[in-house]
């Protein structure tokens, strides 16, 4: 029996995170702590909500004294943390709330965690204690647009992997490169890794830290490009392109992530980073195309009738041009391989939400939050 603190669980990647842990380890007792923003739901796990090994905490990582608390009352042995505010658009409007819950809130639960474990590497039962924080790759910055002369990108390359694949540049994201975050998101990301990184050279405590690339699939807050633009779809609503649709990121089905976190949390080097990303190197343009297609057909639209719904509007300030993952150190050192092909991930993805339109419409009218607020009221 361990217990396992999981921050953000009701969030989009979070919540693949406590499904995948309560189901596959009914031994472990997962505790899902979050404040429920407007990003939290708990729709998000009501598969899981009745089982005896989960529980839900409404709290605030910033709120140290109750999380100091919660560890020694449930003897916390492994924390994930992945509570942050994610938006990068939200950032360049809000960043103070960024700094406050991503950096003030990991340095709190850092805190709490090195107080508790007080320099304990294992449990009396020999688990070993563990402080893992999910990063993002947006801390390494941005990379170029490059291609060899006379080939049109994406072209075919090798990353440290040795494996083929298609690519926007000859540059990847690795583990060593410096960090040059650009947004008050990524900024402030990068500093929480950074205080991560000095809580174990410092304080010895054990931590392990991954940055992933672009996640997508269900239950993502559909502020976010795929959402948005599968809702905007279907209801004939125009597409904000931002720019000319020329910026590349690199996409991740959001179970792939799920399973690389169960891989780090267990195999992972105290101390160590591991880059998560599936090598799916995707311009804005093309990938909304193909979704375009992709909802038109499950719609029994024409493929392709919802095309002039593209809007080109101003580029987001500041806005990064292509972010690419060099996962070759994950899946060298822990064996893990990403299982879906984007065509399939992005088909599976539109089906969800086109069966799942009440979560959609739950979450944009922001009922589902006036419901936890009242639930709450008294604690
Ligand atoms: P999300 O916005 O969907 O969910 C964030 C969750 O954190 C929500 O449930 C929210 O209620 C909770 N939260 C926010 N502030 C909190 C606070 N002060 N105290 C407690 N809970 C709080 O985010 P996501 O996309 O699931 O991202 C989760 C983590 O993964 C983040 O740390 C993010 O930086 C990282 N990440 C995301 C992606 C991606 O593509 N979405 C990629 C790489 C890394
Ligand atoms: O790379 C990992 C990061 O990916 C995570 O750390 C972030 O939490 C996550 O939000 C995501 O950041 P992006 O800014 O890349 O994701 P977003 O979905 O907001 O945008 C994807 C791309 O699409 C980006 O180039 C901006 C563009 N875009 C986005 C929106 C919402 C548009 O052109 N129009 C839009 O309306």
């Amino acid at each position: 029996m361990r217990t396992l603190l999981i921050t953000g669980g009701a969030g989009f990647i979070g919540s693949h995170v406590v499904r995948l842990f309560v189901n596959k380890y009914p031994q472990y007792k997962v505790i899902n702590l979050d404040k429920l923003t407007y990003a939290g739901n708990l729709a998000n796990l009501k598969d899981v909500e009745d089982k005896a090994n989960y529980k839900f905490v409404r709290m605030d990582i910033c709120d140290f004294e109750g999380i100091s608390k919660l560890m020694r009352d449930e003897q916390v042995d492994g924390i994930i943390h992945l509570a942050a505010e994610s938006h990068v658009d939200r950032s360049i409007k809000d960043p103070l709330s960024f700094a406050q819950t991503n950096v003030m809130g990991t340095l709190s639960l850092l805190q709490a965690a090195k107080l508790y474990w007080n320099g304990k590497l294992k449990t009396e039962n020999g688990e070993r204690h563990l402080f893992y924080h999910i990063s993002t790759d947006e801390v390494y910055g941005a990379l170029e647009l490059t291609h060899p002369e006379g080939v049109e990108p994406p072209f075919s390359t090798k990353a440290s992997s040795g494996k083929h694949h298609l690519a926007y540049g000859d540059k990847f994201f690795t583990e060593e490169l410096k960090y040059q975050p650009h947004s008050p998101y990524s900024a402030a990301k990068a500093s929480s890794d950074h205080f991560v990184r000095a809580f174990h050279d410092t304080y010895g405590l054990p931590t392990v830290i991954t940055n992933c690339s672009n996640n997508y699939g269900p239950y993502q807050f559909p502020e976010k490009l795929i959402p948005l633009f599968i809702n905007n779809i279907r209801h004939r609503k125009p597409l904000p392109v931002y720019g000319k649709g020329e910026n590349v990121r690199d996409w991740l089905y959001v179970e792939d992530h799920a399973r690389a976190i169960d891989l780090v949390f267990h195999e992972g080097m105290i101390g160590e980073t591991y880059n998560i990303g599936g090598f799916n190197e995707w311009k804005n343009i093309d990938l909304i195309k193909v979704l375009i297609h992709t909802v038109d057909r499950l719609l029994g639209r024409p493929e392709g009738a919802d095309l002039d719904l593209i809007t080109y509007v101003t580029d987001r300030a500041g806005h990064d041009l292509r972010y690419a993952i060099d996962s070759t150190k994950l899946q060298r050192e822990l064996g893990w391989e990403p299982s879906l092909q984007f065509e399939e991930g992005i088909e599976k993805t539109a089906r969800w939400y086109l069966e799942n339109q009440d979560w959609l419409d739950n979450v944009t009218s922001g009922d589902y939050l006036r419901y936890y607020e009242e639930m709450y009221s008294d604690r």
